[in-house]
Formats: C-alpha cells, structure tokens, sequence
C-alpha cells in the first residue's frame, strides 16, 4: 500500500468519520448502475456513505474495508450488506464475481497496480469501476483555503483526483461527469470534519491545534463565514466509470 501511516489513520475513527464526513449525491451512483445489477463492491467502503447509494441498484451488495472501526459502523448502519475485512490489493471475493466496483474517496490510497489487477480480477468481463471523489469547489474562497490548510491533497479540483484515475491498467475509460451541490453546514460540523481527515489524524497536538487555528481564522476572515453558526457549503464531485477491457 502506498503511503502507509496516513492510510491506516482510518483505523482509529468511525463514528466521527460518519458523524462529519459529508455523504454523495445519488448520480453518482447512478452513473455507475444506470440499471439494476446483479452484485455491487464498495471497495474502501469506510462506514457505508457510498455503499447505502448502491443498495437500490444491486441485488448483492458487498463492502470491502480494512479498518474495523469503520467497517463496525457500516454494519450497524446497512445490516444487509455483506461487509468483509480487506484490502483493494486482496480482495476476498470470488474472482468474476463482481458486477460494479465502486471506490469513493478511497482509491489514492491504494497500490495503483495491484489494487486494478485484483478490481479485474473480481469483475465480470466488460464490468464497471466507479472512482468518485469530493473535493472543494474553486468558487468557495474560505474552504479553499482550508483545503490549503489542512488537506492540500484535495485542494485543487483538477490536479489529484484527475492524476490518481488517468489511465488505469487493464481498464477503458468510459465517462467523466463533475456534480455540484451544497451543504447547509454548521460551523461545529465543519471544524468537526477536518478532525476526520488523514493530514489531521497524523498530526501531533501541536500540529492539530494550528490546523483548527488556522481554519478558524480563515472563517473569521470570510464575509461569507464570518460570525455565522452556519453556512453554505458548495462540493463538487467527480466521477469517473471505466470498463474492464
Ligand atoms: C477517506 S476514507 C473513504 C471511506 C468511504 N469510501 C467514504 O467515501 O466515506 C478512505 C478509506 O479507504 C480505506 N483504505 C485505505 N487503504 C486501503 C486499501 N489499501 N484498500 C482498501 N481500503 C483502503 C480506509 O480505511 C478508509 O476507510
């Protein structure tokens, strides 16, 4: 796996994760089952904010996560998903035994090469992989620049999401599609979210109370933001569907 300590971070939250991360908008999963499937993977499904998309779309549902106090929420929320222990490089399923693979949020964690051999492996010929981020949305003056802060990796729209799905090994690409929505967000719940991301769970006390200093002053500083309990919060996602060649 590639950068090893940022992506096991995971293992130590759940519930905050589910409680602050910001769910996905339905086209995104629509994009990826435009008709119903037989068996679905999301594949670092973390507690389920993509996988309870999938439910309506597929006959099976599978949840594939390393973390246990990830996995522990999702199957608290979505009992009828099938939820195993993995990882994307070992994949406990069957091989061609996969409709859809779904991966939101997740595949920049993954080994590129094994990880796409083993989403191959696992699906039918001609099946789908859905890679789907969110991320800031440039309009948004304050969130950009905590991105800048605090998750520089998600801060710039077309740079990482766009070089991590570019050209997949053993895949076609099929489609792009940018989503845009908003979120009515209390401030609580912002700050509250970036407690739940990879740079933050890393850091040290030091390192924390900078990154919730900072942030703050980027809200203090905004007009739009500036004394509010709550604002308007654009997010963009991308999706990007390829074909098992
Ligand atoms: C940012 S979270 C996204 C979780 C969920 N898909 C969502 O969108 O809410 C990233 C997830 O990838 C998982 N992950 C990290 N490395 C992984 C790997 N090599 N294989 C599968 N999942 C991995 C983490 O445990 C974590 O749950």
């Amino acid at each position: 796996m590639v950068n090893e300590a940022p992506a096991k971070s995971f293992e130590r939250i759940g519930a905050d994760y589910d409680r602050y991360r910001p769910g996905f908008p339905r086209r995104a999963a629509e994009l990826l089952m435009p008709a119903q499937v037989g068996t679905a993977l999301d594949l670092g499904a973390g507690t389920g904010k993509f996988t309870e998309l999938l439910v309506d779309g597929a006959q099976r549902v599978v949840a594939v996560e390393p973390s246990e106090p990830m996995l522990a929420v999702l199957r608290a929320k979505l009992p009828l998903v099938e939820a195993h222990v993995g990882s994307a490089e070992q994949i406990p399923l069957e091989s061609g035994s996969v409709d859809v693979v779904a991966v939101a949020q997740a595949f920049h964690w993954f080994d590129r090469e094994s990880a796409c051999a083993e989403i191959a492996r696992v699906l039918v010929p001609r099946g789908t992989l859905g890679l789907i981020w969110n991320h800031s949305d440039p309009t948004c003056g304050w969130d950009r620049a905590a991105h800048r802060i605090a998750h520089p990796a998600m801060a710039e729209s077309d740079g990482t999401t766009r070089s991590a799905a570019d050209q997949l090994p053993g895949f076609l690409f099929a489609s792009y599609e940018q989503i845009h929505s908003t979120e009515r967000i209390r401030r609580d719940a912002y700050l509250g979210r970036w407690s739940t991301v990879s740079t933050f769970l890393v850091a040290d006390e030091l390192g924390r109370s900078e990154m919730f200093a900072a942030i703050e002053a980027v809200l203090e500083s905004d007009p739009e933001t500036r004394g509010q309990d709550e604002f308007d919060l654009p997010i963009v996602t991308d999706v990007f569907v390829y074909r098992r060649a």
